[in-house]
């Protein structure tokens, strides 16, 4: 069972040295349970702090988040989270490293490696297994990292511009095995970018956000049925929402485009 989320009047105020900086001012949003929804928006709008905010990483300054019938205090095995730059473990090998969590969890050692195992033959790096990540290009890192996400099975995966430092092809093979595996598996997603393409490709729903304030100024429900193959891209309707997105993220008062 995948669970929802609730983001209700959420706000973030950093406070700078001269003044306090809003990145975030009333957000509020409900991601349905197996929701798949996309965050895009300029940079520096909040899309990071708002994800870090539903992972239990940083505190709102007020305002609550709710993950099914519980409220986030922080962290947890029900919310896995991919960063753009994930931080692997430089000592562990990749193999090991996408067996970490499966280990913290108590996963007996049999079905750890298995599970290990397709994950990294899922993101492609079968080859690498036993490789450590310095060996590895950029590319290569964040697939591993993708894959020791997964291989938790988190019910809510949190996902901040993953595909972001990753060649084209290998990033339209991993929207397509995101969407298989997010079509299987019903998990809820909140999946950050800055590509309208691949937000209306994956998404439900497209939340558009806005700077200076960090805040929500459009939601775009996106009705392409699923499943969603290379085709849905060069169809009208792909394109009509592309452009309702686009339109919406650059066309913010005071935003440079
Ligand atoms: N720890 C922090 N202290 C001060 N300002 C911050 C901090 N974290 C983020 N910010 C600011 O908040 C705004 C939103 O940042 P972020 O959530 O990273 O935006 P995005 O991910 O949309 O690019 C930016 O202007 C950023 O500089
Ligand atoms: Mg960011």
């Amino acid at each position: 069972m995948s669970s929802d989320i609730a983001i209700t009047n959420v706000a973030k105020v950093f406070p700078l040295k001269d003044r306090a900086f809003t990145a975030l001012q009333e957000v509020s949003l409900t991601v349905n349970a197996s929701e798949f929804v996309a965050i895009v928006g300029p940079s520096g709008c909040g899309k990071s702090t708002l994800l870090n905010i539903v992972a239990g990483l940083e505190q709102p300054t007020s305002g609550d988040v709710r993950v099914g019938v519980k409220a986030v205090q922080g962290p947890g095995p029900d919310r896995g989270v991919i960063f753009q730059q994930f931080a692997l473990f430089p000592w562990l090998t990749v193999r090991k490293n996408v067996e970490f969590g499966l280990r913290t969890a108590g996963v007996p050692k049999q079905e750890r490696r298995a599970k290990a195992e397709h994950f990294i033959e899922l993101v492609g790096l079968s080859q690498f297994a036993d490789a450590l990540p310095k060996t590895l290009s950029g590319g290569m890192k964040q697939r591993c990292a993708i894959a020791r996400a997964y291989a938790v099975d988190p019910q809510i995966l949190l996902m901040d511009e993953p595909f972001g430092a990753l060649d084209s092809l290998t990033r339209v093979r991993l929207q397509e095995q995101l969407l298989q595996t997010w079509s299987r598996d019903q998990r809820t997603v909140m999946f950050v970018t800055h590509d309208v393409d691949e937000a209306v490709f994956l998404a439900n729903r497209v939340v558009v956000m806005a700077a200076d304030p960090g805040r929500i100024v459009e939601i775009v429900d996106v009705g392409l049925p699923y499943p969603r193959t290379e085709d849905v891209r060069l169809g009208p309707e792909f394109a009509a929402l592309r452009n309702r997105v686009w339109s919406a993220v650059h066309h913010q008062k005071g935003t440079p485009s």
